[in-house]
């Protein structure tokens, strides 16, 4: 305690976060997180983090203490050494931020959102009518296999799936440390940056789509130049695995649970929450970061300036001082809107409605046209330093 301040020092915990098999089963480390304060110092990265609830909000909703403009992986992204362009939605502070995210707003609207429903209803229909009665691998089958069909198109993204999948791989593990998973990624990403620099131009986007929209909106002077081609950047690289790794945790608990796969029957409405309680219980990003500019106060304690803070949203998702019973998957909990897997604030998903409707639509079809859906083998996870993602899911559309 600093007998000046009255402020407390942050307890040290020695876990490293993203050791691989942490990556594939966090929630013992969140429990630790948790458990061990409000704030905690990463002895091995000199970073801080939060793993409750509270603190997760409070840290993702005060941009005056905590800045996104050090980027939102553990590195700060303005040094030397670690510095790289930023993305102009998510890495910059209000007010600034707010012009941007509006224009944004006012092109993927709800009201276009909506008008992309029969669309994706229908290509849930011919994909799940080609897997029923079969042993699938839910992952690539389904999850992924749906994504790709309708996301790209209804945004108006080039689509080759070799390179979305590694510049995926590449952007979310180069979020973290510079450790095994770090070096391979790149490895594997970066002969495709060019694909990616190419599919975010102006004469490479669908006409008519979202994508060109932004492009609009910069030839009038709603968007600085520029932003258009970092924005499509950041659909691609956020929109994505986000939404397979959401699909993949809903998939995997409907098929765990035949009592609610069988109410989701009878009550298909309670779908539009579904993925909100999947992602709360297996948030896709395991962490995201902000930065401490001056030194200040979190919960009691007294926290370094320039430093990093790691926000634990899968932590959170599971904290027992928000959630009543919160190991359990509850399709009545009133969860959308206050779960902080999507964030939170200014920066929250400004893609959630369209996951949600990506989730709906093909979890739709699934109850249209299978009795049941159950578990066929074990369950794999994958390793990448920023996500909590299924690998394999084997499962019988019954
Ligand atoms: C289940 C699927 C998804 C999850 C779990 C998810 C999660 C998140 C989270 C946690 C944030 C806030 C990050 C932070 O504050 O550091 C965020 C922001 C964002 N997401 Fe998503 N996301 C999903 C789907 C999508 C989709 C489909 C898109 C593309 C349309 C998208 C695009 C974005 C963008 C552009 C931001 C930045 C918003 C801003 O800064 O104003 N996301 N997302």
């Amino acid at each position: 305690m600093d007998a000046a301040t009255g402020l407390r020092t942050p307890p040290e915990i020695d876990i490293d976060p993203y050791a691989d098999d942490v990556l594939r089963s966090p929630d013992r480390f969140y429990e630790i997180l948790r458990e061990a304060g409000p704030v905690v110092r990463l002895s091995r990265y000199g970073a801080y983090a939060v793993g409750r609830h509270a603190e997760a909000k409070e840290v993702l909703s005060d941009y005056a203490r905590f800045t996104t403009t050090g980027g939102v992986g553990l590195a700060d992204a303005r040094k030397p050494g670690d510095a790289r362009a930023l993305s102009e939605l998510l890495e910059v502070d209000p007010p600034d931020h707010g012009p941007v995210r509006s224009a944004v707003q006012r092109i993927l609207s709800p009201v276009v959102i909506k008008t992309w429903r029969a669309d994706f209803e229908a290509a849930a229909d011919r994909l799940v009518q080609t897997l029923v009665g079969r042993n699938v691998e839910a992952m690539s089958d389904l999850a992924e296999a749906f994504v790709f069909e309708v996301f790209p198109k209804a945004l108006g993204i080039r689509f080759e799936p070799e390179a979305i999948r590694a510049i995926g791989l590449m952007m979310f593990n180069q979020s973290g440390p510079k450790n095994a998973l770090w070096h391979a990624a790149v490895a594997g990403g970066t002969p495709y940056l060019e694909w990616l620099t190419d599919t975010c131009r102006r004469e490479n986007v669908v006409p008519g789509t979202v994508s060109e929209q932004l492009f609009i909106a910069e030839e009038e002077g709603r968007l600085r130049q520029g932003v258009a081609a970092n924005i499509v950047r950041a659909f691609v690289r956020g929109g994505t695995d986000s939404t397979i790794a959401g699909i993949g945790a809903l998939l995997k608990n409907l098929s765990e649970q035949p009592d609610v796969w069988r109410r989701l029957k009878e009550e298909p409405t309670k779908l539009k929450i579904a993925l909100d309680e999947a992602i709360r219980l297996e948030s896709p990003f395991h962490v995201t970061f902000r930065t401490t500019l001056e030194p200040t106060e979190l919960a009691g304690y007294a926290l370094d300036g320039d430093t990093k803070i790691g926000v634990f949203l899968g932590a959170a998702g599971r904290d027992p001082r928000a959630w009543e019973a919160p190991d359990i998957f509850d399709i009545d909990r009133r969860v959308a809107g206050s779960h902080v897997s999507f964030g939170a604030a200014d920066h929250n998903c400004i893609g959630q409605m369209l996951a949600r409707l990506e989730s709906e639509t093909l979890m739709g079809a699934l109850l249209r046209h299978c009795d049941t859906i159950t578990p066929a083998g074990p369950v794999a996870y994958r390793t990448i330093n920023q996500m909590r993602m299924i690998e394999t899911l084997p499962l019988r559309l019954g």
